[in-house]
């Protein structure tokens, strides 16, 4: 006879009535994925099957620090019209991360492509609009094909000799004393720090040069409102 005693407690989880979503049991950790992210997680768009035979491209290729995931995006160009003409993809990422840059390959690529410039403009909030939404934790993987996609314009700009317009994404140093950068505060809140608390607790900013904690607090609440929104 089994000891009831030594099961774990498990609480399984619903299902949303309204749209068949699996839903947390406890409304308080509660999250849910659209019926599009859904659709790209298990139909991804451009993934990359063989990069051996895929030919002349660029390639870009970043790993979040949020979560030691992984991405590579492969582009090729028109360099006439220098539109994006195809796009393929691979990553490590979550679920998020693939529904996400399913959906990015075909923004980049639907209706003929858009040029390297417009691609730049591509922002992770353009992509989620279009996937109806992703839990906030999950806002990060979305970030992932975004910079991965702007590597690969870098590197298609640097094979055709056209170093002028390579954009590199430096940190602008805003703690003096452990040179923690914008960039560090940016990846800070995506990986979840929505309080001056949380962010203190991650990266130690502002411990050993209290004067820079004013400007770190308002690229707290730049980069709040930049992926989440509004409060
Ligand atoms: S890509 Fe790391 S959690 Fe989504």
């Amino acid at each position: 006879m089994q000891d009831n005693n030594t099961q774990p407690i498990v609480t399984p989880p619903t299902t949303d009535a309204r749209n068949g979503d699996v839903v947390a049991a406890k409304n308080e950790k509660g999250w849910f994925y659209t019926d599009t992210v859904k659709d790209h997680f298990f139909h991804p768009r451009n993934f990359m099957v063989d990069e051996e035979s895929y030919g002349e491209s660029a390639l870009g290729m970043v790993g979040s620090p949020a979560c030691g995931d992984a991405m590579k995006i492969w582009i090729k160009v028109d360099p006439a019209t220098e539109r994006i003409t195809d796009l393929k993809w691979k990553t490590f990422g979550c679920g998020s991360a693939i529904a996400s840059t399913s959906m990015m390959s075909l923004m980049a690529t639907e209706n003929g492509g858009v040029t390297l410039e417009e691609a730049r403009k591509l922002k992770p909030q353009n992509i989620m609009e279009r996937l109806g939404g992703l839990p906030a934790r999950k806002v990060h993987c979305s970030v992932l094909g975004d910079k991965a996609l702007r590597a690969a314009i870098n590197d298609w700009y640097r094979q055709h000799n056209m170093v002028e317009k390579i954009e590199v994404e430096t940190g602008r140093i805003i703690d003096r004393v452990l040179k923690i950068t914008d960039k560090d505060i940016e990846e800070a809140v995506l990986d979840g720090a929505d309080t001056f608390e949380k962010l203190q607790a991650k990266t130690k900013i502002g411990t050993g040069d209290p004067s820079c904690i004013p400007e770190a607090e308002q690229l707290l609440r730049f980069y709040k409102e930049k992926f989440f929104g509004a409060d």
